[in-house]
């Protein structure tokens, strides 16, 4: 029984001490997203890998999300085709069959074993899929930019708005991040994603000053799977390529 007692004692403590050190950090705080609780703020960022081939997504990508995914997590997949006529990319999976459909199955049911949460971005490149509109370019973003996440507010049931930083500097060695997004994250109403260029301590600074709830990580959750045991620990990183 003593026995017992000690062991349990020292269970609780490692607990503790486990909690104590993920609190600590802005990015492993909770958060709650509509009906989701989120258990921290680590986002797998959409990344096309371009391996569903005939658009069929394969068996492979159920380990691969699914190293990605943690228990409370949020993961969103690569970008995902609605139609056989949006396709701009080779290989990038659909959901317009129900061969699609069925082997998203497995993918979706190992994620979900995980205790993560998956969103599926859905992807139409309109008009660029007939290749007319390659050099099209915005005459001014931010203004565009506002108008859509005004528009994106009249549906107060949408989760969330993902939002890429428009460009990245590096200064002595290090990639700085503009936070161009503040227009943006102050109009939208619901749950602020930020991506494109961070790394633990930006990603912290910005959740903790709430220029972001989330953030996304690409190459990063390429090269490390296992990113957000990373981040809580302040482990080294793989350099992705
Ligand atoms: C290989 C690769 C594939 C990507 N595919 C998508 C995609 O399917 N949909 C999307 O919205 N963004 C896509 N992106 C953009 C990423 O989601 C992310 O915004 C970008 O990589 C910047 O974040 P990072 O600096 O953490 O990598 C892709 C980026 C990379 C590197």
């Amino acid at each position: 029984m003593s026995q017992y007692l000690r062991a349990s004692h020292v269970d609780v403590k490692k607990v503790a001490a486990k909690e104590a050190a993920a609190a600590a950090i802005p990015l492993m705080a909770p958060y709650k997203m509509g009906r989701f609780e989120l258990s921290h703020r680590v986002v797998l960022a959409p990344l096309t890998r371009c391996r569903s081939y005939d658009h069929v997504p394969q068996p492979h990508a159920a380990l691969y999300y699914s190293q990605r995914a943690t228990n409370g997590g949020l993961l969103i997949s690569e970008a995902t085709g609605v139609s056989a006529t949006g396709e701009g990319y080779p290989e990038i999976p659909g959901v317009w069959t129900r061969q699609q459909v069925k082997a998203w199955k497995p993918i979706v049911d190992a994620v979900h074993r995980k205790g993560a949460l998956f969103f599926c971005q859905l992807a139409h490149v309109g008009r660029a899929s007939t290749n007319d509109f390659m050099d099209c370019f915005d005459s001014n973003p931010e203004a565009l930019g506002s108008y859509m996440v005004r528009q994106l507010n009249k549906h107060p049931e949408l989760l969330y708005c993902h939002m890429v930083e428009p460009r990245m500097a590096t200064v002595e060695g290090r990639r700085k991040i503009n936070h161009g997004l503040l227009p943006f994250r102050k109009q939208f109403n619901g749950t602020f994603i930020a991506s494109g260029g961070y790394d633990r301590e930006e990603g912290n600074k910005v959740v903790d000053d709430g220029y972001a709830d989330l953030v996304a990580y690409g190459r990063l959750f390429l090269a490390n799977p296992d990113l957000p045991r990373r981040f809580e620990l302040n482990a080294p990183l793989n350099k992705y390529d």
